[in-house]
């Protein structure tokens, strides 16, 4: 055995033990790692003390990652991090906490509704490394669901009605469900929707999965309010407690998961804490369907 595994919940999230993240990943490791996350979908390693290089390294190890750039409203002089770091953090580029009101902050507690990571862009995310720096006093879990037993548990008229579905998915349409919709012009372009086939296939296990976001607001093809009904509806079914496994941060915890069958959310903490997370991103092969302009 090359790592140790302990399952969190009996659908998705394990415990990983007897690896130190520090150390650079030998091949056996990272095998282990990957076949861990096909079967779990969410990793757990406890007791990580990483710099920003070391979860870099590792990140790096497991293949190609993304850049962290243009996905939030921070300019490049809020950025405290390499530009491979998705900051997840409520600090601005002097490490204090965004006022409570300040858009920046308004824009990114969007992460509090389900998603999975990157949906907006044309080849959407991979895995992603998110690693607690400091933590809240209380609250701050981040929640992840099972998208493949979600689908599993469907009806079959269900996932007859799905299956070539394509939607489109943008953060505005995310922004939009939290009442959010001051966007420039710049931003607007920026944020313009991609196309997502709403079942998806993981390539090593043959495994499908409901590729649901709250990013996604369009589907090809339908009317907007049976689109978003639909949508709702299957968020509804795919986060029931029984494909859920909640994680409560300890400090220098990192989780790592997988976006290609999991969505996620972040949940409320007091908004004068600090809280410094930072992630890395594991690009996917490909785009999940053709591009169309939207
Ligand atoms: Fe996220």
């Amino acid at each position: 055995m090359t790592i140790q595994l302990r399952a969190l919940t009996p659908c998705i999230g394990a415990e990983v033990s007897d690896i130190d993240l520090r150390e650079p990943l030998s091949p056996a490791q990272a095998r282990a790692i990957h076949e861990a996350m096909d079967r779990y979908a969410v990793l757990v390693f406890h007791d990580q003390l990483l710099s920003d290089e070391q979860h870099f390294a590792f990140t790096a190890a497991l293949g190609p990652m993304e850049d962290a750039r243009g996905s939030s409203l921070r300019n490049a002089a809020d950025f405290r991090l390499p530009t491979a770091f998705a900051d997840v953090s409520n600090l601005d580029g002097n490490n204090r906490v965004f006022a409570a009101d300040d858009r920046r902050r308004l824009f990114a507690i969007g992460n509090r509704l389900w998603h999975s990571d990157s949906s907006f862009k044309a080849t959407p995310a991979k895995y992603s490394l998110l690693r607690a720096v400091s933590v809240p006093s209380k609250g701050g879990n981040t929640e992840f669901a099972h998208m493949g037993a979600a689908y599993e548990a469907l009806d079959a008229e269900t996932k007859a009605l799905i299956e070539d579905l394509v939607c489109e998915h943008s953060q505005l349409f995310s922004r939009e469900t939290i009442g959010f919709s001051e966007f420039t012009a710049e931003e607007r372009e920026r944020f313009k929707p991609v196309r997502q086939r709403l079942v998806r296939t993981l390539p090593r296990t043959g495994r499908k999965s409901l590729y649901l976001s709250s990013h996604a607001g369009r589907i090809v093809g339908w009317a907007l309010p049976e689109a978003r009904l639909l949508l709702r509806d299957l968020t509804e079914h795919a986060t029931q407690r029984q494909f859920v496994y909640s994680h409560q941060w300890r400090l220098h915890d990192l989780v790592m998961w997988d976006n290609r069958q999991t969505m996620h959310r972040a949940r409320p903490f007091p908004a004068n804490e600090p809280r410094d997370m930072r992630r890395t991103t594991l690009k996917g092969d490909a785009p999940t369907v053709e591009q169309v302009a939207a």
